[in-house]
């Protein structure tokens, strides 16, 4: 194990060199400067810029984690689509309380989003799921996703008579299929540096109200 603990040690952590993030110039609203950080991760090259990671809390009060991908923002909040029965699913419907992480490392950049998801309704679903890929519709439509695999057959002949059920009904639903909306209440903006002097800004607003932003300690 001391190995692991040089090796890790050995790796650079924040190594810069980064754009200073200069809070006076910030919006208002944490929205645009949202959109702004991710057109920079796009721009910087950043390879799934629109991961994020959905943290949830299950019914025995422990913390579940995973990455998802972003698919929208906008007045409702920042959009994910998943599955009702998948283990994330049933935790948010137990308890929609939720974190959304994003980390662009070439930037030393990361957003931290913290909220309510909020189900979108039937027809953003649908039309979600309506847009994905074949494969993708295939698995949802097999459902089952975190349950045990008892075979790699099994998968495969799942798969095989979802794409025929496709090819017969293409515009067929599942059930399960539900874009959430996370409306924030807090959001912080964390811009790394080199000499440790991070830079943090975080948006906040009580239920009604507008947003206030506030520097944080590094
Ligand atoms: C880059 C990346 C993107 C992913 N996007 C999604 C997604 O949009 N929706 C989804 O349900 N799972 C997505 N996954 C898989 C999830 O991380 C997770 O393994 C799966 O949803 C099961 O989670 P659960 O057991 O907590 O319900 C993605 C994984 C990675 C690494």
């Amino acid at each position: 194990m001391t190995d692991m603990k040089e090796l890790l040690r050995s790796l650079p952590s924040l190594p810069g060199p980064y754009v200073p993030f200069d809070t006076a110039q910030a919006p208002a609203q944490p929205e645009p400067l949202f959109a702004q950080w991710l057109q920079a991760a796009i721009d910087a090259g950043i390879r799934e810029p629109h991961a994020m990671t959905l943290s949830t809390v299950d019914g025995d009060g422990c913390p579940d984690a995973r990455v998802l991908i972003l698919k929208n923002v906008d007045e409702h909040g920042w959009h994910f689509a998943i599955s009702r029965a998948s283990p994330k699913g049933r935790q948010i419907s137990d308890s929609p309380q939720v974190a959304l992480t994003f980390y662009w490392p070439a930037l030393g950049r990361q957003v931290r989003i913290r909220g309510t998801a909020h189900d979108m309704g039937e027809q953003t679903s649908s039309a979600d799921f309506l847009a994905r890929p074949l494969g993708s519709r295939a698995g949802a439509l097999l459902g089952r996703q975190s349950d045990v695999l008892e075979s790699q057959q099994e998968l495969e002949d799942g798969l095989a008579r979802q794409l025929r059920r496709l090819e017969q009904q293409p515009d067929v639903l599942p059930d399960s299929w539900v874009v959430y909306a996370v409306r924030p209440r807090e959001i912080e903006f964390w811009q790394g540096n080199e000499q440790r002097r991070h830079v943090r800004l975080r948006y906040r607003r009580a239920p009604g109200a507008a947003w206030s932003k506030e520097r944080l300690w590094p």
